[in-house]
Parts: C-alpha cells; sequence; structure tokens
C-alpha cells in the first residue's frame, strides 16, 4: 500500500516543505494545494484562517489522502485542531515537530503576524523548556513580497534587517523560520544574523517524523524509500493544485522544486458539505 500525502499552504511557501518530503520518501505520491486565491493568510483573522482550514482540508480528504503534513505554519497555530477534525487521517504538524529539538534557551521565531500572536511557538517549546526565552516577531511584508517573486527587492532585506532587531536584542543563538515561505529567504537571513545563529527550518522535523508514520500506516518500508532511482519518478507522483493562477504558480514551483511542474487550477467548493 502507498499513502497519498496531502500538504497545504496559502502560496508556494509549502514548497519547502513537499520538496523535503519528496526528497526523503520519493516514492510517495504527493497532493499540494497552494490556496494562492487567498494568500496571504497570515494577515487574516482567527476566523477566516480556521473557517479556510476547515475547507481546505475536506477538499483534500475527498482526494483522498492518506496522512496530512501541514506546510503552513499559520494553520498549524490557529487550526490544528480543525485540520485534526476534518482530515480523518494522521496530520504531522510543524510547531510541535520542531519545538521537541530545540536545544537552545534563547529562541527566536521569525513568523506571520496571526502565527506570532497566537503565541503558538512559545508554548509549545515552553512544553519542553520552561525556562527557555522565546522572542516572536511577526513579518508581515515577506510573505507578499516571497508570492511576487521579488527576493531581491531592497524592501525585503529592510524588512528583514527590522524583523531581526528584537531578535539580536535578545542574542537569540537559534532562530526558527516559523513560516514555510522563509525558508526561501534562508540565504538573506543568515547573512543578517550573526556567525553561528543555528537557522531552524521546522519542515526536517515535520519531514523526519512522516517516515515512522507512514510505516506504522503499512506504507512501503524504509529500505525502498532510500533508492534514488525513484527520484526520476518523483514529478510524476506529485500533483500540484491551486486556487488562483497556475501559471505563475508553475513558474516559481519550476524554480523551487528544480524541475518543470504542471499545474491545476481547481475548486474546493465542491468539498464544502451542504447546510
Ligand atoms: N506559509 C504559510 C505559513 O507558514 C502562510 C503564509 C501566509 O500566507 O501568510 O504560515
Amino acid at each position: 500500500m502507498t499513502l497519498l500525502v496531502g500538504l497545504f499552504d496559502s502560496g508556494v511557501g509549502g514548497l519547502t516543505v513537499l520538496r523535503r518530503v519528496q526528497a526523503c520518501y520519493p516514492h510517495s505520491p504527493c497532493l499540494y494545494l497552494g490556496d494562492t486565491a487567498r494568500v496571504p493568510y497570515g494577515t487574516r483573522s482567527v476566523d477566516d484562517i480556521r473557517a479556510i482550514a476547515a475547507e481546505v482540508v475536506q477538499w483534500l480528504r475527498h482526494q483522498g489522502v492518506g496522512v496530512l503534513v501541514m506546510a503552513c505554519n499559520t494553520s498549524n497555530a490557529l487550526a490544528l485542531d480543525v485540520a485534526v477534525a476534518e482530515a480523518g487521517v494522521p496530520v504531522v504538524g510543524l510547531i510541535d515537530s520542531v519545538a521537541a529539538v530545540i536545544d537552545s534557551d534563547r529562541v527566536g521565531v521569525l513568523a506571520t503576524p496571526a502565527t506570532a500572536a497566537s503565541g503558538a511557538y512559545r508554548r509549545a517549546i515552553h512544553a519542553s523548556r520552561p525556562q527557555a526565552q522565546v522572542t516572536e516577531v511577526g513579518c508581515p511584508a515577506f510573505v507578499p513580497l516571497i508570492e511576487a517573486g521579488r527576493l531581491e527587492a531592497p524592501e525585503l532585506r529592510q524588512a528583514a534587517r527590522t524583523y531581526l532587531e528584537p531578535l539580536l536584542a535578545a542574542a537569540v543563538d537559534t532562530v526558527v523560520m516559523g513560516c514555510t515561505h522563509y525558508p526561501l529567504l534562508r540565504s538573506l537571513l543568515q547573512e543578517l544574523l550573526p556567525p553561528g545563529t543555528r537557522l531552524i527550518d521546522p519542515a526536517e522535523a515535520a519531514v523526519a517524523r512522516l517516515g515512522p508514520l507512514l510505516a506504522s500506516l503499512g506504507d512501503l518500508p524504509e529500505s525502498e524509500q532510500q533508492d534514488r532511482t525513484l527520484w526520476a519518478a518523483t514529478a510524476e507522483r506529485t500533483r500540484l493544485c491551486v486556487t488562483g493562477c497556475p501559471d505563475s504558480f508553475a513558474s516559481s514551483a519550476q524554480s523551487w522544486l528544480g524541475r518543470p511542474a504542471t499545474v491545476e487550477q481547481v475548486s474546493l467548493r465542491t468539498a464544502v458539505r451542504p447546510a
């Protein structure tokens, strides 16, 4: 049995999670939904984020996913319970996965305004390290600039300097990229942070949890997952869907996944239950 791995995000950010899933489990078919008609999520109200998560996860369930990987921190922070209730299959979270492996007491978290305001990272880190100082910073300018492909924009660099100020003032030694778009800024962040600062992508810890979970659900054994010849087939095993324009997403996906991408536009309303 091979389970379909479902992932969703507001846009291209979740591709940073997808590419890790594909690299670690090339035998796994994946279904990725970028809800580009409603990006960004991170400046929306809590009610909106929860309603959107319910609709997206219902759609993924109707597509037959066998496991759901949260590829969006904002949904993870504010609607994990919604995702679990609607998915009907196991859900792998980013925030709890990374909190369990943090080994510092001076932690900075860069995240969307909604994630930062929720305090979800602080609570998750404090569950295992109550003494940790956790500085969470909301970064509203990042996602719109990344979605527009403006990674070299001077505004992006200036915004990064501003957002990093509280982390530098708190002398953090570990920075969590608490939005799946932010690994696309890794080199800029690394350049602006003091040498030796550890920059963490929560997807690494989440994807590490996926293998044992797939195995426990009766998916193919780990040995087969190591077969790199499967990599070539990975593209065919991945379905990329968006709620907005497929063309602009396809060009971003091609650059972030490193190969041509076919993108379908879908309507989520088919999955919403009648009132
Ligand atoms: N990439 C998502 C996250 O991890 C959503 C960003 C947004 O749409 O604001 O939070």
